[in-house]
């Protein structure tokens, strides 16, 4: 397998953080002493330039770099490599003061005033030339110069904007996807509703909080819109920067299953996928094992939308947040474990926000590599460089992958139309924790699942789970179907093929698009729990599944009933089915039940696909990157107890030890075991 390392220029992980010198260029006393500072906490990156366009070009057209490149050959000359960002994630003064239109509008027609960041409007012309010089100005500057291995665009892009520029760029997109018809519109939408139809493109609004916004076809175009119109925003940042360097990559950072943006969309256009991760440590609903294992899920989405590649960790905070509602300190050992974790997902950097605490404004009290002391005998600055020190002996580990034989779908499109059905229980609809909650249950049983578009290409998998498949996307029937044909096992569940791609509802039967006959069910009606009803699904072996939430009524074709409900007027109703269809099996959980209850079916599909099953202690996690140069099996013990896994050998490049059947790993441990390619 080839070796597919990001940065060939480090040899290794990026170990780094977003650097903001330009707030202390007053103080060159600190600027030298940062990289003293990076050095002995063994980074060998920082990202420069998120935010500092007012530092750059302090008044329109007047344009100040050397102190950025005194900074980066500085850096490079002691070994540190930057990721250079373009600055568009906030605006200077002078640029909305000039050209207020760059100010993004609000659903109430609101515009914003000057101030923040992540504010802009994406189609605002003048906004887009403006980054287009800074960035065009930037790439020529540095884009050539060593030290800079990456671009960084923007900042955490999100939101939507509202004003008569977006508007106008909705209605033309609307008109290019309805083929300038808007009869077939009016068709999609279904606007005889409530008097809804449109005679012409021109009377379409943007979903307004004080207009249209029961028209779910509408509601729905406008999230696909605002992703489109983002991504030609980044586009256009990109092809500014490729214009001069052709040959840098680029990435730009994500944000977990953030709701705004469909990340799938816009992964194509990136080099690298990077994320930011924030996990809520030590908060008061979880254990440290829990929170691990939901951030490992964050990790295995990330890791899917560019398969065949290793990741970014972006930023990740070295101590504390100060935006969480409690703002917690990771407790001794934690940062070495997430750390940990994001390499072991198959990410080959591991970088923070922030590398120094500034003095001043809203993120003066977020955690920091260097604390306001300004020293490096902190417990935090310590943790950091024992961090550098493990990545360097882990660095074989760099560009290899996490493969996996099993896969969840998770689709953007399919969480806005169930957050949008007026349907259900608002509360309880929790299509992402629904599926991180069946990613666990099999992370549970040794099993690292991707998480991929119902649209993808399912080839490399032998096992799929399609959790709430409220909307199916043109062809994903009949992937799924071949999926299953050919040998695949497939679990579908309550909410599954409701409607197609424009959110109209299927006729003829649930699941829709010919879905019904994979699964040889019909499901007629869909019974929806105040938060204390419970009802039980009986399975043939007498185990019981605690339902909560959902419970489908079902009429069953062709299919085994291998559960029924315990409970209410559909009692001995079926509630889990099978049907042998070609090579596979296709199955369908009707009810809403825990993944830890579903663990037995779920083994029984693995079993059946042929894919090991292992079960490790709980609060132990274990991820397996593979390349030509072996396997190197992470493992990572987030509890505060010692623990001993039997079978296992090879060397724990850790300890530089070899491991020759027990491998023990104390409180907060971690270990990372290679086994030479055969
Ligand atoms: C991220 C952002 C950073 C910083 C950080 C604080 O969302 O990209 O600039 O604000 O949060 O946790």
């Amino acid at each position: 397998m080839e070796k597919k390392i990001l940065f060939p220029q480090v040899g290794g992980f990026v170990h780094g953080g977003d650097y903001n010198p330009e707030q202390w260029l007053d103080r060159p006393d600190i600027l030298e002493e940062d990289v003293r500072l990076m050095k002995k906490a063994g980074m060998n990156s920082a990202t420069l330039g998120v935010f500092s366009w007012s530092v750059l070009e302090p008044r329109e057209g007047e344009f100040h770099f050397q102190w950025l490149e005194d900074i980066i050959e500085r850096l490079y000359q002691n070994g540190i490599y930057t990721v250079l960002a373009t600055p568009s994630g906030a605006r200077p003064a002078w640029l909305d003061e000039a050209y207020p239109e760059a100010m993004r509008v609000d659903e109430m027609g609101l515009r914003a005033h000057h101030g923040g960041r992540h504010n802009h409007c994406m189609s605002s012309p003048i906004y887009r030339e403006k980054t287009a010089i800074i960035d065009r100005k930037l790439a020529e500057r540095f884009g050539s110069h060593p030290g800079v291995i990456m671009y960084h665009i923007s900042n955490e892009f999100s939101g939507e904007c509202f004003c008569p520029h977006c508007a106008g760029k909705f209605r033309a997109y609307l008109e290019e996807k309805y083929d300038h018809d808007i009869e077939k519109l009016n068709a999609a939408w279904w606007t005889a509703f409530w008097s809804h139809r449109y005679n012409s493109f021109e009377q379409i609004e943007p979903p307004f909080v004080h207009g249209e916004t029961s028209v779910m076809g509408l509601n729905l175009e406008w999230k696909r819109f605002t992703t489109w119109n983002t991504n030609d925003f980044m586009q256009a940042e990109i092809d500014a920067l490729r214009s001069v360097t052709p040959d840098v990559p680029v990435t730009a950072n994500f944000m977990r299953l953030f709701g705004g943006l469909d990340y799938r969309k816009m992964a194509p256009a990136l080099d690298a996928i990077s994320w930011d991760n924030y996990p809520p440590f030590h908060n008061d609903r979880e254990t440290l094992g829990e929170t691990m294992v939901e951030t490992a899920f964050h990790h295995a989405v990330m890791r899917s939308l560019k398969r065949g590649k290793p990741f970014m960790m972006m930023e990740s905070a070295p101590g504390l947040v100060n935006w969480q509602a409690v703002n917690k300190v990771k407790r001794p050992g934690v940062h070495r474990l997430a750390c940990l974790q994001a390499a072991a997902c198959g990410s080959d950097t591991v970088q923070y926000f922030q590398w120094r605490k500034g003095r001043g404004s809203y993120e003066q009290f977020h955690g920091a590599v260097v604390d306001h002391l300004g020293t490096d005998d902190t417990r935090i600055f310590r943790e950091v460089a024992e961090v550098g020190e493990l990545l360097k002996k882990i660095a074989p580990a760099a560009g290899t992958l996490v493969k996996t034989k099993a896969a969840l779908l998770f689709d953007w499109d399919n969480r806005w139309a169930i957050d949008d059905a007026k349907a259900f229980a608002q509360a309880t609809k929790r299509y992402g924790s629904t599926c991180s909650d069946i990613w666990k249950a099999f992370f549970r049983l040794g099993v690292d699942m991707d998480v991929v578009g119902s649209d993808e290409n399912l080839d490399d998998y032998d096992v799929v789970v399609a959790p709430m498949l409220f909307m199916l996307q043109p062809g994903t029937a009949a992937n799924l179907k071949a999926f299953v044909e050919r040998g695949g096992q497939l679990l579908a569940t309550y909410c599954t093929g409701y409607v197609n791609e424009e959110q109209l509802c299927f006729l003829g039967g649930f699941p829709g698009d010919g879905l019904k006959d994979l699964f040889g069910i019909i499901s007629e009606e869909i019974d929806t729990f105040y938060p204390s009803d419970r009802n039980g699904i009986r399975l043939t072996d007498g185990t019981i599944w605690e339902v909560r939430d959902y419970a489908e009524i079902l009429r069953v074709q062709d299919a085994e009933v291998l559960g029924t409900y315990t409970e209410d007027f559909y009692q001995g109703g079926a509630a889990l089915t099978c049907r042998a269809f070609g090579k596979g099996k296709a199955y369908y959980v009707a009810a809403r039940t825990d993944g830890a209850r579903m663990e037995s079916l779920f083994e029984k599909m693995l079993t059946d696909a042929g894919i090991p099953v292992r079960r490790l202690p709980e609060g132990v996690e274990c991820h397996v990157r593979t390349g030509e140069s072996g396997s190197y099996a992470f493992y990572l013990n987030n509890t505060l107890e010692a623990v001993s896994l039997p079978g296992i050998t090879g060397r724990d490049l850790v300890t530089d030890r070899e491991v020759a059947g027990e491998l023990t790993l104390p409180a907060c441990g971690v270990a990372v075991v290679h086994t030479a390619a055969e």
